[in-house]
């Protein structure tokens, strides 16, 4: 059940994560250059993957339950880090990338997007290397 439970968090976050890094990196670069097509393309990708998105953290804790693992220390502040991402991406990203479409100036956009691929790659590394942890390898 675990193996299932662990199978479906990690594809779900390589499927759901990685478009919505990929496209939200583009967003910027394309919206400078026209804020019609490939840039709504690239907003309508974050913001229905992000939906798609939520399977991660749901199978996260399941997989954390049935490992008894819920209580580390590696895996809450994982669980802090993927929170904090997750309010940047609904709170800073999405609503920027809309008023870029909207023909406003996208404050910060950028940087905020930097700052949330960022923070995927370190509880990527921190659920691999599990610091700390005494179960498995
Ligand atoms: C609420 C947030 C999350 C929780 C509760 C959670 C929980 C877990 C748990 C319990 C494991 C199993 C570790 C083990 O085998 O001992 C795991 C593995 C993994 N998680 Fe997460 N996770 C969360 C977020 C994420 C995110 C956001 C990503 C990717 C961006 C991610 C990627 C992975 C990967 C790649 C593994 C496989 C690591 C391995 O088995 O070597 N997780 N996660």
């Amino acid at each position: 059940m675990t193996k299932l439970l662990l199978s479906v968090h990690v594809l779900a976050a390589i499927l759901a994560i990685g478009p919505i890094a990929v496209a939200a990196s583009l967003f910027p670069r394309f919206a400078r250059e026209s804020p019609t097509g490939v840039a709504v393309f690239l907003h309508r990708t974050c913001r229905t993957y992000a939906g798609v998105g939520i399977a991660v953290p749901v199978f996260g804790v399941a997989t954390g339950v049935s490992l008894g693992v819920l209580g580390d220390a590696w895996l809450l502040t994982s669980v802090v880090l993927t929170a904090i991402a997750a309010g940047l991406l609904v709170l800073a990203i999405l609503p920027v990338q809309r008023r870029v479409l909207a023909g406003q100036t996208g404050n910060r956009l950028a940087m905020s997007t930097g700052v949330f691929n960022l923070l995927w790659a370190v509880v990527v590394v921190l659920m691999i290397v599990r610091p700390g942890s005494t179960t498995g390898a």
